[in-house]
């Protein structure tokens, strides 16, 4: 099988593996026990907990472990709306970029529609690249978070984040001048930008962070949502004092041993450069030898994250090529893992200026560290014969 499907998901390294496999058998102690086994898995978590923060310039009292970035997202979101709606009683203003992934996307329609708050969406260049004037323009005086994405994932456009952050640092110092005690949140999702790129809390001036375990070759089920310590917001899950009752619930020890394990061994084994030269390699295969095929995303290469390459395929339906790959024992996505199986059109896309039809299109291909240029140069005997037989059938001329 060749697998150019990343993005989606990683398989477990053999290392992080082994790393989890002693807090399923032998030190399975619940964390929150007095006993040794318990006390076991307590310092396992917190020896997780303090390594994390290390990675990300952070404390480790301001990492909040969750069930993946989908958690994470919706407890920013909705734990910061909600703040403001139960505890300072005024409806937030919520920003977001027009491309987040579904978790945030999806929090914020579901808050505008059933509690009637207010939601920006910032547009974003042809390049699937917010412009912080975009941002500065959207702030209002009651606007409660913001949330952009580090790296897209499925056009790969990273964003101005230390950019975004300096607009937000100014809202705050003229509200404080300005006598509005109201504070605002930048948030970031970073689940793309982590494995290949500086996610130094300080650097990117987050207040807020998620990440998750399985796109690192860390397992699926496990993330974290770093919060700044002092910024405000209302747990989304009762019936526990773990995680300083931020969220209640057992730990996932097991896996928060294999998301830190994972998140070390990116930093060390450091893969960027040759993925880069991968995901060039394959942009100038597909760009040269098939017609009429649109790069997305950004053009310059600093601008787009090393795993990630899309195309839009005119004139054929992306599934269908997707299929045509699959029974060639070759994985890739139309858009993200979440719209593939859905015929929508992706919203990232369409918010790039593509219209429905081009969208329609789309192909991902998001490579990792065990790829070749032997497994591209085998999908390429392949995709451009693939592709002239679809464009002969389809209707569209
Ligand atoms: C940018 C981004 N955010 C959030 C998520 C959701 O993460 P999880 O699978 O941990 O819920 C994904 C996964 O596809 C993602 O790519």
């Amino acid at each position: 099988m060749i697998y150019f499907d990343h993005a989606a998901t990683t398989p477990v390294s053999k290392d992080v593996l082994d790393a989890m496999n002693l807090y399923f058998s032998e030190k399975y102690g619940n964390p929150s026990s007095i006993y040794k086994i318990g006390q076991e898995a307590k310092s396992a978590v917190e020896k997780a907990r303090e390594e994390i923060a290390g990675m990300l310039g952070a404390n480790p009292r301001e990492i909040i472990f969750t069930s993946g970035a989908t958690e994470a997202n919706n407890l920013a979101l909705k734990g910061v709306a909600f703040y403001w709606s139960q505890i300072l009683k005024t409806k937030p203003h919520i920003i977001i970029s027009s491309i987040e992934h579904h978790s945030v996307l999806d929090t914020a329609e579901y808050l505008e529609k059933n509690f009637g708050f207010e939601v920006t969406k910032l547009g974003v260049s042809n390049e699937g690249i917010v412009n912080p004037k975009d941002l500065e323009k959207a702030i209002q005086e009651n606007t409660a978070i913001v949330l952009v994405m580090y790296g897209n994932n499925e056009v790969g456009s990273i964003q101005p984040i230390s950019e975004l952050s300096e607009i937000i640092k100014k809202e705050k110092v003229k509200r404080e001048n300005g006598g509005n005690e109201f504070p605002i949140v930048f948030h970031t999702d970073a689940v793309q930008a982590f494995q290949y790129l500086d996610c130094n809390v300080s650097d990117l001036g987050a207040d807020m962070l998620s990440l998750t375990g399985h796109k690192f070759y860390g397992p699926k089920g496990v993330g974290l949502l770093y919060v700044k310590s002092g910024t405000k917001f209302l747990p989304q899950q009762q019936g526990g004092a773990q995680e300083r009752r931020q969220r209640a619930g057992t730990e996932n020890v097991p896996y928060i041993v294999g998301m830190a394990k994972a998140m070390n061994d990116a930093r060390t084994e450091n893969h960027k450069k040759e993925v880069e030269d991968l995901r060039d390699y394959l942009i100038e295969k597909i760009t040269k030898e098939i017609p009429d095929v649109i790069l997305t995303g950004p053009e310059v290469g600093e601008k787009r994250l090393p795993h990630i390459a899309s195309f839009i395929f005119k004139k054929i339906e992306g599934e269908s090529i997707l299929i045509n790959l699959d029974l060639l024992g070759i994985a890739a996505s139309s858009g993200s893992a979440c719209t593939s199986g859905s015929l929508a059109s992706s919203h990232v896309l369409t918010a790039m200026g593509y219209d429905d039809l081009l969208a329609h299109g789309s192909i991902r291909f998001s490579l990792g560290k065990m790829n070749s240029k032997e497994e591209i140069d085998e999908m390429m005997k392949h995709l451009p014969q693939i592709v002239e037989k679809l464009r002969g059938m389809s209707p569209i001329k």
